[in-house]
């Protein structure tokens, strides 16, 4: 531990404050976090949580979403720039277009949307249990599924679905190509090749597997091999180095790097303890309307 780290450990605890992180940011700030999980994960923690004050070390939608599942808590972002750059490919005017057009659709939203988003639709998913609600929904109505059109794409390959794709994705996953996994496994021929569901499907097809980022955690802990090919953010790279350092992960090149987390620095977590962060506020009647969604999947997963 470092001495800023010390400081805001000590810091935190005086004020009996939570600090949540995504598993994408800095290794610094993983390593003063309370908890590292994937968007399913640091849900549930937000819902259970009992803290007075929840620090949340991810992107904006992130925390919007620890203040809808615990509305009591006050929740701190560091920066208060970090959104996500999948989250604003969803303009509620046109969510509201598409509604009045098709009243039929069940709208399905990946939890990568902002609270406005939320609102409009009937649930929210997860890259962790997105199979499992979607296959629960059945077919009974048509589905839109937004805003990411390659973990949509990828549904529709797993289950045999036609949901209807709303065109967004994650640049950071989606730039990742066929040229860049063959190096990687030219590079690694033992390693499993696991990839983000967000990756397009061509990308999803060449790997060993395709998972949230707990799910990687939970393939490594059941696989024998010994190394890993990481296609997703490198910050996952550490979160799994921390977890399992008996094994070697190798990323993917060039690196993948979500400029939005990286926003998340130990000097800004300080200044978040030290009364300078940026509080997540929203009128109560969007928070309502944000919030059943999530309900709804928290009940389904
Ligand atoms: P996970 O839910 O798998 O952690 O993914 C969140 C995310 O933003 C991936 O880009
Ligand atoms: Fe959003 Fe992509 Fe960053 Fe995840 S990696 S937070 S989807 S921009």
């Amino acid at each position: 531990m470092n001495a800023i780290q010390e400081e805001i450990l000590e810091l935190k605890a005086r004020m009996g404050a939570t600090i949540l992180a995504h598993n994408y940011v800095d290794a610094a700030v993983q390593d003063i976090a309370d908890f590292c999980g994937d968007s399913l994960e640091l849900s549930r923690k937000a819902k259970d949580n009992s803290a007075e004050t929840i620090i949340f070390c991810g992107v904006r939608f992130m925390g919007e979403t620890a203040k809808l599942l615990s509305p009591g808590a006050r929740v701190l972002m560091p920066a208060k720039d970090a959104g996500c750059l999948m989250a604003d490919m969803c303009d509620p005017e046109k969510i509201r277009a598409y509604k009045a057009g098709h009243p039929d659709h069940l709208l399905v939203a990946y939890v990568n949307t902002t609270a406005e988003t939320k609102a409009l639709v009937d649930v929210c998913v997860t890259s962790g249990n997105a199979e499992r609600i979607v296959t629960k929904l059945g077919s009974e109505r048509p589905i839109m599924f937004l805003p990411d059109q390659n973990l949509g794409a990828n549904l529709n390959n797993r289950l045999g679905m036609k949901m209807d794709l709303w065109p967004g994705c994650c640049p950071v996953h989606h730039r990742i190509a066929p040229d860049m996994i063959k190096a990687a496994r030219e590079a690694h021929p033992r390693a499993p090749l696991m990839v983000h569901l967000e990756c397009q499907p061509e990308i999803v097809a060449l790997a060993d597997a395709a998972l949230s980022t707990a799910g990687m955690l939970k393939f490594v802990e059941k696989s024998d091999a010994r190394e890993f090919i990481v296609g997703t953010e490198c910050g996952m790279i550490y979160r799994l180095s921390c977890a399992f350092p008996d094994r070697k992960f190798y990323g993917i090149e060039p690196k993948l790097v979500c400029k939005n987390m990286k926003k998340i620095t130990l000097e800004n977590v300080l200044d978040c303890l030290k009364g300078r962060g940026f509080e997540i506020e929203m009128d109560p009647e969007l928070m309502a309307a944000a919030v059943r969604p999530i309900e709804r999947m928290l009940e389904l997963s």
